[in-house]
């Protein structure tokens, strides 16, 4: 009898939650959201997330792998995006998807609000990924619903940061993939000879420049000038505070330009960790093949290794 008094209260918080849980997923998505979220997940995620389940050469888990790995562990849309936040502000700690890192390695850190990754679960929460038509048939209607409203809402420093995620969603896939395929080694030529080609690509199709230059720069042509040299002092004593490091906006001869920064991780301190020790001889030995005055190894995680510059071209 007195175990079933103790016990009351905690019946009635089950079932509180469960009813909130229910009216979580019955409640109409927020248009708002969707259209923001889905922009986000198309400029930034699906590069390697792929939205089509049958895509061949796979460099992470589809869009609704992910989606079904979180729904199993998080009940109701709170949890979900608490979860998905868990992940995106601190990858390392907060991975649900072991087996995912084992064949696909980490995946790169990437600077997202909170508001940003709130529209991001929303969007996947309430979209029906796991229907085998979605991506058939809904993603493409999904594109000419959202993109309008997308477009016209970002100020040019989102507008910049967007064109510099969407740069290093195609860089990091291709070199996650490299990796992969080729091994440290091999993906160091394949850098070498595709991070330019590459970048160009993402920005005449975006209409814009997009580069990324550093401080202690591998290839020659990636040296920082003195106005990034000076943002670039400034963001490491911000980073050194255990800071979050804010962009910059500029108007250089006309064009908005805006520099946005570029933070290591695990997954880069094979190549520019240091030598001897992530960087392996074998794979210096090619660094310093084609690239004699090499400056950028040394780095732990979580140190600025550069910065992307977007030149935003007018017109549009
Ligand atoms: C450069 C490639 C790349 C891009 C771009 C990318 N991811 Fe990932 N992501 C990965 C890889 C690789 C994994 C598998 C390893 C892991 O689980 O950490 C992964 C795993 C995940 C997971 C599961 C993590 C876990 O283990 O719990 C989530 C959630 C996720 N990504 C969300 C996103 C979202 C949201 C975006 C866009 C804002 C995004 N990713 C963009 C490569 C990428
Ligand atoms: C497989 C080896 C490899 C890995 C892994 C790698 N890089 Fe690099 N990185 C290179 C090479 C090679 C270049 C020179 C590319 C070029 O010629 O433009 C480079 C250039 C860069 C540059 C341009 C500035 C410069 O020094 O020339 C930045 C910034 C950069 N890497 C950041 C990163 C970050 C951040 C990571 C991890 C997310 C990473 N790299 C992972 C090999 C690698």
């Amino acid at each position: 009898m007195y175990r079933l008094l103790l016990l009351l209260p905690f019946l009635f918080m089950i079932s509180c939650n469960e009813a909130t849980d229910s009216s979580t997923t019955t409640t109409p998505p927020n248009e708002v959201l969707m259209s923001k979220g889905f922009g986000l997940i198309k400029n930034n995620c699906i590069s390697c997330h792929s939205a089509n389940p049958d895509v061949p050469q796979k460099v992470a888990p589809t869009l609704m792998e992910v989606k079904t790995a979180y729904l199993a562990k998080a009940k109701g849309e709170a949890a979900f995006e608490k979860l998905l936040t868990g992940f995106i502000k601190h990858p390392t700690e907060n991975i649900q998807m072991p087996e995912a890192v084992n064949q696909y390695g980490v995946m790169p850190v990437m600077n997202y609000s909170e508001d940003q990754i709130a529209a991001i679960a929303h969007y996947i929460y309430h979209t029906p990924l796991e229907k085998p038509n979605w991506y058939a048939e809904q993603y493409s209607a999904d594109v000419q619903k959202y993109s309008a409203s997308n477009n016209e809402e970002m100020s040019p420093l989102e507008r910049g940061k967007s064109i510099a995620m969407k740069t290093k969603g195609t860089l990091g896939k291709n070199l996650l993939n490299a990796i992969k395929t080729k091994g440290t080694e091999g993906a160091i030529s394949f850098c070498s000879a595709e991070a330019y080609p590459l970048t160009d690509s993402v920005a005449i199709s975006l209409n814009a420049q997009v580069k990324r230059v550093s401080d202690k720069n591998r290839n020659p042509k990636n040296k920082a000038n003195a106005d990034q040299l000076a943002y670039i002092e400034q963001a490491k004593l911000v980073l050194a505070d255990g800071k979050d490091i804010k962009p910059a906006m500029k108007e250089i001869d006309g064009k908005i330009v805006c520099y946005y920064p570029i933070i290591t991780n695990e997954m880069c301190l094979q190549c520019h960790g240091t030598v001897g020790q992530e960087v392996k001889a074998d794979a210096y030995a090619k660094i310093q093949e084609l690239y004699p005055e090499d400056q950028a190894v040394g780095y732990g995680v979580n140190e600025l290794r550069g910065i992307w510059v977007v030149r935003m071209d007018a017109n549009d």
